[in-house]
């Protein structure tokens, strides 16, 4: 199992971490514009293999897609992360042309690959690979809800004072502080509603923390956060290599699913060898329902500052 991730900046460097320290891929590149960059990342990563105990062997190289090539699935991280009181959609006009000459790259050298889309605005990237690339889009795959999901059963679990293990819950709709759509009504602690634990006003509170999760993290570093999205990178590389059929929400291109049509937003699918093999209905509440609209019109406007 070959894995390629573009951009060696944070997000990058602990994707291709929690890769390796999960020990099922034989192989990481990655790969970055910087001189020398990825290779110091991947030298440093290496230098971890003896005293985290995996076998992944991790090389860097700069800008040469050649030492990408049969990767069976490929990761862009690169573009510019936010800086503190940016919205992810203010990234498009530079991450857009990164993302399509990235992508147009890599499926050149690994024309099998399954793609995952991290760059911001993450869904509309998304949208964007799916119209430049003549690939399935069972293989094009947005990273959002994955990471969103997380954050919304850290804030559960903290309002709760329960173990995260004890959690479980789901955000869907597009990564954005207006778009996503934690599904509350579904949530659980050990198959009881959070509502049986929290107030409705604790759980509006735990919803919109949520939903600001990225931007408060900015806030505090002064850029966007990485251990968090390395590892729901990671989550999905893994599912889709080891071809584990778990469900996450991602981005995917929708035709007529939850109403919608010709847009990439996070909803909840099946991850196995395939990429995306099903795309999960779930019922929705007439609030989520109308969440999940307003959530769409907001992805559909940055798709209609692209080229495409
Ligand atoms: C975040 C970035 C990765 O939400 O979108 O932290």
């Amino acid at each position: 199992m070959k894995v390629t991730v573009v951009g060696a900046g944070a997000v990058g460097a602990s994707c291709a971490e929690y890769i390796a320290i999960k020990n099922f891929a034989s192989e990481v590149v990655l790969l970055d514009i910087k001189e020398g960059y990825a290779e110091g990342k991947a030298m440093d990563l290496m230098q971890c293999a003896s005293l985290n105990g995996f076998d992944t062997k991790i090389t860097g190289v700069t800008n040469d897609y050649s030492k990408t090539a049969n990767s069976d699935i490929c990761v862009i991280t690169s573009g510019i992360p936010r800086k503190p009181g940016m919205t992810r959609e203010e990234l498009i006009g530079i991450n857009a042309g990164i993302v399509k000459s990235v992508s147009t790259s890599l499926l050149e050298h690994s024309p099998n690959m399954i793609l995952i889309v991290v760059s911001n605005p993450m869904d509309t990237m998304t949208y964007l690979a799916h119209k430049s690339l003549d690939m399935p889009k069972n293989r094009i795959i947005g990273m959002g809800g994955a990471l969103d999901s997380a954050r919304f059963k850290y804030r559960l679990a903290e309002a709760m004072e329960a173990p995260i293990s004890d959690i479980d819950g789901m955000v869907i709709g597009g990564h954005s502080d207006k778009g996503m759509v934690p599904l509350t009504s579904h949530a659980t602690r050990n198959s009881i509603r959070v509502s049986e634990f929290l107030s409705e006003e604790r759980l509006e509170q735990v919803a919109a923390d949520t939903k600001v999760g990225g931007a408060t993290l900015t806030g505090l570093l002064g850029t966007s956060a990485w251990y968090a999205p390395g590892a729901a990178v990671s989550g999905l590389v893994q599912a889709i290599a080891c071809d584990q059929k778990k469900m996450f929400p991602c981005s995917t291109f929708l035709e007529g699913e939850y109403g919608l049509n010709d847009i990439c937003i996070g909803v909840p699918v099946i991850l196995g060898r395939n990429g995306i093999e099903r795309i999960v209905d779930v019922p929705l509440s007439d609030a989520e329902k109308a969440h999940m609209k307003e959530s769409a019109e907001g992805v559909k406007k940055t798709n209609g500052l692209l080229d495409v």
